[in-house]
């Protein structure tokens, strides 16, 4: 059986942490697709064909991985679409935890789709898009904690 694992999320921009969970997401699956998807709740700061470079330029390495966008549509719907029979993603703690739960069992509900939970990497415990942004655009260094181009390209923003 071909294996799909799909890794949605906003990625914008991409971070070390989420980096991680793909590399090991292709660890399970035959194929990974990394679904950049519309977070309702979210305001967008790169435009998504960037956030895709990003993705792909840090992932080269990994076979089987590839990027796509898919705008306005449900989680469930696209999974189907490509025929991926698992959702992946990365938890740094509790907050997570209680953050991604109902999107799980809604998914499952929806279409029966699992979810599966990697425990985050300790080293990026405390990085988020969003965090990441907050400290570069106050003039802070967050190198090690994304890819090179990422950290540029919001220090672009800034200055
Ligand atoms: O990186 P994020 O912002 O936490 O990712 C959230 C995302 C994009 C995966 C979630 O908002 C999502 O699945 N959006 C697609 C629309 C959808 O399926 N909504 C119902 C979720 S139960």
């Amino acid at each position: 059986m071909h294996r799909i694992a799909i890794c949605p999320g906003s990625y914008d921009p991409v971070t070390l942490g989420h980096l991680d969970v793909i590399a090991r997401s292709s660890a399970l699956a035959d194929e990974v697709v990394v679904a950049i998807l519309h977070n309702p709740d979210k305001a967008g700061t790169f435009p998504v064909e960037q956030r895709m470079e990003f993705i792909r330029s840090a992932t080269r390495h990994l076979s089987g991985v590839r990027v796509e966008e898919y705008a306005g549509c449900l989680l469930v719907d696209v999974a189907k679409e490509i025929g991926a029979t698992l959702i992946v993603k990365g938890l740094r703690g509790e907050t997570d935890y209680a953050y991604e739960q109902p999107m799980a069992l809604m998914n499952r509900h929806l279409t029966g789709i699992e979810t599966v939970f990697l425990p985050g990497d300790p080293r990026y415990s405390q990085v988020s898009s969003s965090l990441i942004k907050q400290v570069v655009s106050l003039g802070g260094d967050v190198s090690g904690l994304v890819t090179e181009d990422v950290r540029l390209a919001l220090e672009a923003l800034r200055d």
